[in-house]
């Protein structure tokens, strides 16, 4: 394990089970349908390639990047967008991929910004949720896993724009970010 972290919370093979599973679930509910699945970067760049790659279906894929930190460790309610997407939206429905909620700030916002593009459905897909740091209600159609309090980072997640490369994901030390 990388001496960051307290400790391992999801090994690579039970976040493996969990992906498998709601790519399942994806492919049930989305049948006969087009799907347009957008992975906000880069936190679910791990996420997104492991779960696509279960969904047995045809599907158009696309990426964000969104970037909403107010501090190191928490979100702001001030949503960027760095990178929007490319593929036509209108009438889409779309499967936003992402890899943690927080407090909601993220995905509420772009969940407003994809319906305002026109997209006739929006769903959510996050591998993670912390629900006890919601500010702003969001919808979770699709979740991996509920977590505590804790700053996790692996399987895409960062801090710092570190440790995004770890195959799993450990709670980082708090001496770490603080
Ligand atoms: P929210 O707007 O507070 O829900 O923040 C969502 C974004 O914050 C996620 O997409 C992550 O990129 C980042 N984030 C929130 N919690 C964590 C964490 O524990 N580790 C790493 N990134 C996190
Ligand atoms: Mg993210």
């Amino acid at each position: 394990m990388n001496n960051d972290f307290e400790r391992v919370l999801l090994s690579a093979k039970e976040i493996e089970k969990i992906t498998e599973k709601l790519a399942q679930q994806i492919t049930e509910d989305y049948n006969g349908k087009d799907l347009l699945v957008i992975g906000l970067l880069k936190g679910s760049f791990v996420f997104i390639s492991d779960l696509v790659r279960h969904i047995d279906l045809p599907c158009k894929l696309d990426f964000m990047s969104v970037s909403s930190y107010g501090s190191s460790t928490s979100s702001s309610g001030n949503v960027k967008i760095l990178m929007d997407c490319s593929l036509p939206i209108d009438n889409a429905n779309v499967l936003i991929v992402e890899d943690i909620i927080d407090s909601g700030n993220t995905l509420s916002y772009i969940v407003d910004y994809i319906y305002r593009k026109g997209a006739s459905d929006v769903k959510i897909c996050t591998l993670l949720n912390k629900p006890k740091r919601r500010e702003t209600h969001v919808d979770i159609q699709y979740e991996g896993t509920t977590i505590d309090d804790n700053f996790v980072a692996g399987y895409g997640m960062d801090y710092n724009e570190t440790y995004r490369n770890i195959p799993y994901i450990g709670i980082l030390k708090k001496e770490i970010y603080s």
